[in-house]
């Protein structure tokens, strides 16, 4: 007996795997082609399922950010991980060296007080972790700037007991600020370049950097090509949502996560409410410079759009006048969020199908494995 989304309990995550599949073999074929590996963020989909699929296909490994996001994903394919997020505390620290008697773990961090207290925990425990030096290539986030403070951090880290420097790493997350293609290449060549220089300043003194990482869905086209960098971490490519749309980087068939939902009020001629609020499409805005913002495109209802939501409710109104399609209380709609990651977080499982017929259920192993 068949059952298409449509029909499904609301509001329920929906993800078309053949889509994923799509955009896992193309990214995958992409990083080929280029001669770079491919370490996929799986903060995006958090599903084992997933990540085997991204492995089978050829990933050198996963990116993650979390321990709690390793631990639950252990039991998979997964024997090669970026924790891509600064490990601080004794508590981290004990739980990494755990993870680092049984699988290799790269760590990305972006200060000697971190690494330092990481090396000598490690040492003691008779381990060594290995360690990227995070740059910040444009994004402001973590990271040291590129040249003589990156220099400097990679020489002390060489340096000390209980790690050992594996390279650099930059996530170009600035990229999503790009107003058109052009500059969307841009600043991906750019960052890539920034990265290639500073491995070379860092190599010029001696010291081993056979990683150069760097990764963001967008600019993971483009980045690749930059002679030198050896791995990419883009992780939204599997889903694609919004914002990769309004970036011109996806289509709407591109995206492979939805949240279906049911129209549960009609209040105004011009206002439709629906079971999705920031608890089922998650309140992130835009990452991109666009406008209106909204929380997430109503798929194939152009006259609709998802202005507001509270916890609970999704409020859409008529941006289409009297073209605008109706919407009827009990109808079904399908919304592509904003940013799919923080989405997928909010479900214990998936829904999965192939253009809407339903086979089964996917668990999301790593949901809220925030620690
Ligand atoms: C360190 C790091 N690497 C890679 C990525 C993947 O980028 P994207 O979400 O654009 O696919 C992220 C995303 O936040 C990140 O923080």
């Amino acid at each position: 007996l068949s059952v298409h989304i449509s029909e499904l309990e609301t509001p329920a995550l929906a993800i078309d795997l053949g889509i994923v599949e799509r955009n896992v073999h193309q990214m995958a074929d992409h990083a080929r082609r280029h001669g770079v590996g491919l370490r996929p963020h799986a903060k995006t989909h958090k599903m084992a399922a997933v990540a085997e699929m991204q492995l089978s296909a050829g990933a050198v490994g996963l990116t993650l950010a979390k321990l709690g996001e390793v631990e639950a994903l252990r039991s998979t394919a997964l024997d090669d991980v970026l924790l891509a997020f600064p490990i601080v505390g004794p508590g981290k620290i004990g739980r990494l060296l755990e993870l680092v008697r049984r699988i290799s773990v790269t760590v990305a961090l972006d200060s000697a007080e971190a690494a330092a207290a990481l090396g000598a925990a490690a040492m003691e425990a008779g381990l060594a972790v290995g360690l990227l030096v995070e740059i910040d290539t444009g994004g402001r986030r973590c990271g040291v700037l590129p040249g003589e403070p990156a220099v400097a951090l990679a020489r002390t880290i060489a340096a000390l007991p209980g790690v050992e420097l594996r390279g650099i790493m930059t996530h170009e997350g600035h990229v999503y600020a790009a107003t058109d293609a052009r500059e969307l290449r841009a600043l991906s060549l750019a960052a890539g370049r920034t990265m290639v220089e500073t491995a070379e300043r860092v190599r010029s003194e001696g010291l081993d950097v056979p990683v150069v990482s760097v990764g963001s869905t967008p600019s993971a086209r483009h980045i690749a090509e930059v002679a030198g960098v050896t791995e990419v971490r883009p992780g939204t490519y599997v889903f694609y949502d919004y914002n990769h749309i309004r970036l011109g980087v996806a289509t709407v068939d591109d995206c492979a996560a939805t949240v279906v939902a049911t129209v549960v009020a009609r209040p105004a001629p011009d206002r439709a409410v629906i079971d999705a609020g920031t608890k089922a499409v998650a309140a992130d805005r835009f990452m991109i410079r666009a406008e209106p913002e909204g929380y997430g495109l109503v798929k194939g209802q152009p006259g609709w759009f998802f202005a507001r939501a509270s916890e609970e409710h999704g409020v859409l109104l008529r941006n289409g006048g009297e073209s605008a399609d109706d919407l009827r209380i009990g109808d079904r709609v399908e919304v592509i969020p904003n940013h799919v990651c923080p989405m997928v977080n909010l479900y214990d499982q998936a829904v999965a199908h192939r253009g809407g017929e339903v086979f089964g259920t996917i668990p999301v192993v790593a949901r809220g494995r925030s620690q």
